[in-house]
């Protein structure tokens, strides 16, 4: 009876979780594969990855270190989404061709514009390495040891790579924090052009009031096109390189999806902490989320001021005010999820389970009995390193540019500083840094844990001469400082030539605290937590476990679905308990906040949506609405921004672009109930690309189904 009790109860759990989960493309289990195609998944597996022959696999991309996208063209035309296109498109701007607030669109091969320094990677295939890895580590060694061994047969692996295509790259990488090691291989394109982009006001559109957020109505796409040389080899940019032609690419579909219909998302998730013990929840919430809000917070207070000043300074710091506003929200929103959700409790009751479980197996005992307390001796241990180190990186390596700057060039190599002053000096505003320097010093100063913190050599300066006023001697830094006169800068051909400069000085005095309070030898938690995720997979072997994000690539497989709100929530905003948004409620949101810029719309744009010009094809059936986002039982994190949303058929119906409110504890604790993933509608995109631009050249490169 009891056995019968416990197949019934592992058969609930596994249905209840089965949206859980970033499975690893080219290691996807019989077991899984089984439960893809019980919710409607019809691509065979080789359809879905093969080695041999072309698969929905090779029409996905990372795209520059941080993103996905999909490759939906024969002539190499990729949709990502706008956020992950939009250092591209600040880059192109100007106040004179604004193309974050009107938009871009290239009539012709011709007038697609490169992007330095943005790349592209197509996943070629990933193999489990484990045995190879930890089986050269002999038993007991010690943490060095093992490191340089783990270093050197990673090494010896990627030699063995087959390295005679072009572009081809490997990597071996730890999962379940390093039990478990692959090797993924990629093929690299360098030339990727800006095709398309909408008007911000639609791209990011409800910006950061409405980020993290549902119900959305941001149609948060952009296009690119990938080119390669003349045998479609990748190569670096050249007036001569052609549009590249893609093993396979993604078929869209005009048909949409229903509730309970499948979905699955390809792309490349970039970070989660699911095993993370209590004592480390506790460890993030405070060291690292409470100390990056609070930076955070007076850092956008300043550039906020100065991007109202002008268009110039707008557009210069869009795109850096972006992404430090994502993650100060998301910092925000993790914790107060993670508090709502009752997670540390939740997992403080399965580390209780694991110790139970464990008193009764010898052998298990040993392993994991003492675990939890020694994780809750090492966090406390490590507080104030954790915190100081946050508040180090936030205040400094993420606080003025001008600094950033010069810290980077002390850590690492000199060479082509002219380029490198050159690019970095494009998006810096002198007066706008000045004050954020000031603002980040002192806040540092304030907020340090305990002395060993202190800037000593910095803080004597500044009370010995400037009589304690920092003002005075931000003032002073800044009008002696060659690093504040960019035109001299440029002038300058190596870094080392600048070595009495004052903020060389200052840097120093940052990085000197760098190395005595905060790297001293790096964290001891890591390991200990390998070990409980380890004794929580053991309990639990029956059960199949994922390994935790790490940027490579994942397939995210549920079910289009609302988000269940518990009965009489209240607060709800219009739309909140559908499953997909429509015009009126992006209207709506216009209309009732006249003074707010996240909801500005230009005028063509007003025009456009008011007169509901759609076309026919657009229309969702069921609705007979434009449907513009909607929600997936999808796992998604951050790096998946981007990725393809494909129907059972391996059609593309939508870009997943991000996540909701309610479970933003979600990198820690999945919550199948409230945690969805947002995606835009691809006949949204469809819609705004050919009935607002009359982008007609891109429409007819698809293969729309
Ligand atoms: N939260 C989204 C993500 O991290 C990014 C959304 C961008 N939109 C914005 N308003 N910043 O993937």
């Amino acid at each position: 009876m009891k056995k019968i009790l416990l197949c019934l109860l592992s058969l609930l759990c596994l249905s209840a979780r089965a949206d859980e989960g970033m499975w690893v493309m080219g290691n996807i289990s019989e077991k899984t594969d089984s439960v893809l195609r019980s919710l409607g998944l019809e691509l065979s597996p080789e359809e879905l990855y093969s080695t041999e022959t072309p698969s929905l696999n090779d029409a996905i991309i990372q795209l520059g270190g941080f993103c996905s996208g999909v490759v939906v063209s024969d002539e190499g035309l990729v949709f990502t989404n706008h956020h992950c296109g939009f250092d591209a498109i600040q880059d192109h701007s100007t106040p004179k061709h604004d193309y974050l607030k009107y938009g871009f669109f290239a009539k012709s091969y011709e007038e697609e514009l490169p992007n330095e320094g943005l790349y592209v990677l197509f996943h070629i295939k990933t193999v489990d390495v484990t045995d190879l890895i930890l089986g050269a580590v002999p038993a007991g060694a010690g943490k060095w040891e093992s490191d340089s061994i783990i270093d050197a047969v990673s090494r010896q692996l990627m030699e063995m790579v087959d390295y005679s295509g072009k572009g081809i790259e490997s990597e071996v990488n730890p999962f379940y924090k390093g039990s478990k090691y692959f090797l993924s291989v990629y093929q690299r394109y360098d030339d990727v052009r800006l095709v398309y982009a909408p008007p911000q006001c639609l791209g990011k559109y409800g910006g950061d009031t409405d980020n993290w957020m549902w119900p959305r109505q941001t149609c948060d796409f952009s296009v690119f096109r990938i080119y390669a040389d003349k045998d479609n080899n990748p190569a670096e940019y050249s007036k001569d390189n052609v549009p590249y032609h893609p093993r396979k690419y993604a078929h869209v579909s005009t048909q949409g999806y229903y509730e309970g219909s499948y979905a699955m998302t390809l792309g490349y998730p970039g970070s989660t902490d699911r095993y993370l013990s209590a004592y480390g929840i506790e460890n993030t919430m405070r060291t690292t989320s409470d100390g990056r809000y609070q930076v955070r917070g007076v850092k956008l207070a300043i550039l906020d001021e100065s991007m109202k000043q002008s268009d110039a300074l707008r557009i210069m710091y869009a795109s850096k005010y972006a992404s430090s506003s994502n993650y100060w929200k998301f910092s925000l929103g993790q914790n107060t999820a993670l508090d709502n959700l009752k997670v540390i409790d939740e997992k403080q009751k399965t580390e209780r389970e694991l110790l139970a479980w464990a008193m009764e197996d010898t052998v298990a005992r040993g392993r994991y009995i003492g675990i939890t307390d020694s994780l809750k001796a090492i966090y406390q241990e490590e507080y104030d390193t954790n915190y100081g180190y946050t508040l180090w990186v936030e205040s400094f390596y993420s606080g003025s540019d001008i600094l950033n700057f010069v810290l980077r060039n002390m850590l690492r190599s000199r060479d082509d500083f002219k380029e490198r002053v050159e690019k970095a000096y494009r998006d810096i505003d002198v007066a706008t840094d000045k004050k954020v320097f000031l603002a980040m010093l002192t806040n540092y100063l304030q907020h340090i844990p305990n002395e060993r913190y202190a800037l000593s050599a910095l803080q004597h300066k500044v009370d010995s001469i400037y009589g304690g006023d920092y003002n005075k001697f931000v003032d002073d830094l800044y009008a002696k400082s060659i690093f504040a006169r960019p035109d001299e800068l440029k002038e300058v051909d190596d870094f080392a030539e600048l070595g009495e400069d004052p903020m060389v000085d200052v840097t120093a005095d940052v990085i000197s605290v760098l190395y005595t309070a905060i790297m001293r030898g790096g964290s001891r938690a890591e390991a200990f937590e390998r070990v409980l995720g380890d004794g929580i997979r053991e309990m639990n072997h029956d059960k199949e476990f994922y390994p935790d994000a790490n940027f490579t690539m994942r397939l995210s497989y549920g079910l289009c679905k609302p988000i269940d709100f518990a009965p009489g929530t209240t607060g709800l905003k219009e739309e909140a308990t559908e499953m997909i948004t429509s015009p009126r409620s992006f209207l709506n949101k216009h209309e009732q906040n006249p003074n707010e810029m996240d909801f500005e719309l230009i005028p063509s744009v007003y025009k456009w949506m008011k007169s509901g010009k759609f076309s026919k094809q657009y229309i969702d059936r069921r609705s007979g609405q434009l449907p513009l986002c909607f929600l997936t039982t999808n796992d998604i994190t951050g790096g998946n921004s981007g990725s393809g949303m494909f129907d059972g058929k391996g059609r593309l119906i939508g870009l997943a672009f991000d996540g909701n409110w309610e479970a933003m504890s979600g990198d820690i604790k999945f919550d199948n109930a409230l945690q969805r993933c947002i995606g835009v509608d691809i006949r949204w995109v469809l819609s705004v690309i050919d009935d607002y631009s009359h982008a007609k050249r891109l429409i007819k490169e698809l293969t729309i189904e």
